[in-house]
């Protein structure tokens, strides 16, 4: 369907949401990865108006901020106190002056509102020459809402307010969603004219239909296929009603572009996420943010990725990504936790319980066990044992691994930044490499090992660890046909000679 570009889309958001029972302002309040102001905004921008203004109120520098940080086109206009939604226009017209052509006039607390919808509303406007066209919807319980009355032929006469409504106009079913389309010119006067004569003492935008009709315009009802879509969104019971709502439509979306999901009930994807086809989404997994999916890839059960980027066929289980960047064929998890600045190169591998961050992994790299990662460049092909620890903070500032191509760290290393280990190096187990290898080096940082020998049977006599080294011991000197002593000792094992026999190099 093609329409006319709108003037101008007019939100209004001023109010305060006081049944949200929240500090934080209601428009503000986020589901599927955004506020519900900016789902408004950007259901508007697909129609392409040439402004964008936002009428903000309560909690208006808040406001302002958000409106800077997410939509630096939509321009706030202050609405010193909340005397009603006519007011609201009343105050914007008055501010940036009248403006020609056709004005939309929405609200922020409308979240699940779709651009086809406002572009049904705006087709029928034109097509019927009207001065206003309201959007409506039947539903099952009108309650509160304003009614749409109509005449014995369908046209529409007035819009009640809920609470100015006649016992017969409360039985109507077509409530008013509060979504308008107006000739800009008639607008401007005739939201002059309304009064504050009624059960609120407010101005009401709803008034401007039958001033309207009563001078003579044609004022026109677009009736919205799906009621839910129009409902707004008032306290914490109705947010995560639309939360559920947006959530389904967007995985609808994802299944019928070839991304499986496996449980559409215990998946939660952001509207900004972008997900390849043959993908898969284990049941438990959240995507938010500007994260991507690619082909073939497989995510969950219950992991969740915010920012982050995962190759073509990559596998990430159990995990919790932010700000990361999974290569393709990549493996990630069960159980890890990969913090900004990660970058995974292809096949690469971040196992079980391994934490990564501001880390570079080159190609075919695996660090699969139980390791943290920091401030770190590793090279490719290379293997990091189990139970490492890149050693990055000094106590006040953070430094730099280096690790070349195909090293081999043996497990349980203490990587002390800045400290840089050269291509095809090793270093052995239990390490705390405090100095730079070269290439092909191996480095040993460890104690030498030595065996008190007899220690548990002269410090720790008559323990079970005590009775069970006796036991080996005589076990021992049995088979070996050695005399026992009378305590049954074969040997005395005390002294230096069993600090002699220590190291095996
Ligand atoms: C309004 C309509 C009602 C409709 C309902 C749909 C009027 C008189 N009534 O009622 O017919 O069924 O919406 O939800 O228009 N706002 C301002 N400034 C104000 C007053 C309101 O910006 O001075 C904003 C609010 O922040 C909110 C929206 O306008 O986003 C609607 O205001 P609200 O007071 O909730 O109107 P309702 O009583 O629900
Ligand atoms: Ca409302």
């Amino acid at each position: 369907m093609s329409v006319p570009r709108p003037a101008a889309v007019i939100v209004l958001a001023a109010g305060e949401g006081t049944r949200m029972k929240s500090a934080k302002p209601k428009v503000l309040h986020e589901l599927c990865g955004r506020a519900l102001v900016d789902h408004m905004l950007a259901a508007a921008r697909g129609l392409a108006p040439e402004r964008l203004i936002v009428v903000i109120g309560h909690a208006r520098e808040q406001m302002r901020e958000h409106l800077a940080a997410t939509g630096a086109d939509a321009h706030p206009v202050v609405q010193e106190e909340q005397n009603g939604t006519g007011h609201a226009v009343r105050t914007v017209l008055e501010a940036v002056g009248t403006i020609n052509g056709t004005i939309l006039v929405t609200y922020g607390d409308t979240p699940l509102l779709r651009t086809e919808t406002l572009s049904g509303l705006l087709a029928t406007h034109g097509a019927e020459g009207n001065a206003v066209t309201v959007l409506t919807a039947e539903v099952p319980d009108p309650t509160g809402y304003g009614r749409i009355v109509r005449d014995a032929s369908g046209a529409v006469l007035e819009i009640v307010e809920h609470k100015d409504a006649t016992p017969e106009q409360r039985a109507i079913n077509e409530m008013n969603s509060g979504v308008y389309a107006f000739d800009g010119l008639l607008l401007a006067d005739a939201v002059k004219r309304v009064s504050s004569a009624n059960a609120q003492g407010e101005e009401y935008l709803t008034d401007v239909l039958s001033i309207l009709r009563e001078d003579g315009h044609r004022v026109g009802a677009h009736v919205a296929a799906d009621h839910v879509e129009v409902e707004g969104v008032n306290d914490q019971v109705q947010l995560a009603f639309a939360r559920r709502v947006l959530n389904d439509r967007v995985l609808r979306d994802h299944m019928r572009a070839g991304v499986t999901i496996v449980d559409p009930a215990t998946t939660w994807v952001d509207v900004g996420v972008t997900i390849e086809p043959d993908a898969v989404v284990h049941p438990g997994s959240q995507l938010h943010g500007r994260t991507a999916v690619g082909a073939r890839a497989q995510v969950g059960p219950a992991t969740t990725l915010t920012d982050t980027v995962v190759g073509a066929g990559a596998v990430v289980r159990n995990a919790v990504c932010e700000g990361a960047e999974i290569g393709p064929d990549a493996s990630v998890g069960p159980f890890a936790y990969l913090r900004p600045g990660t970058v995974l190169g292809r096949k690469a591998k971040a196992g079980a319980y391994v934490e990564m961050k501001n880390a570079r992994v080159g190609a075919g790299s695996k660090v699969p066990h139980l390791t943290y990662v920091g401030d770190a460049t590793i090279g490719e092909g290379t293997n990091i044992g189990a139970a490492s620890v890149f050693v990055n903070y000094d106590g006040v500032d953070k430094h730099h691994t280096t690790i070349g191509d195909h090293v081999r760290v043996g497990s349980d290393n203490m990587l002390v930044a800045p400290v840089a280990i050269g291509d095809g190096a090793y270093t052995a187990a239990g390490s705390v490499i405090t100095n730079d290898v070269p290439p092909g080096a191996m480095a040993v940082a460890r104690a030498r090992q030595r065996n008190i020998e007899g220690w548990v049977s002269r410090r720790r006599g008559g323990t079970a660890s005590a009775e069970a080294a006796s036991r080996a011991t005589r076990a021992q000197d049995e088979a070996a046909g050695r005399p026992l002593d009378q305590d049954g000792q074969g040997r005395d094992m005390a002294g230096p000679a069993g600090e002699r026999q220590q190291g095996n190099e």
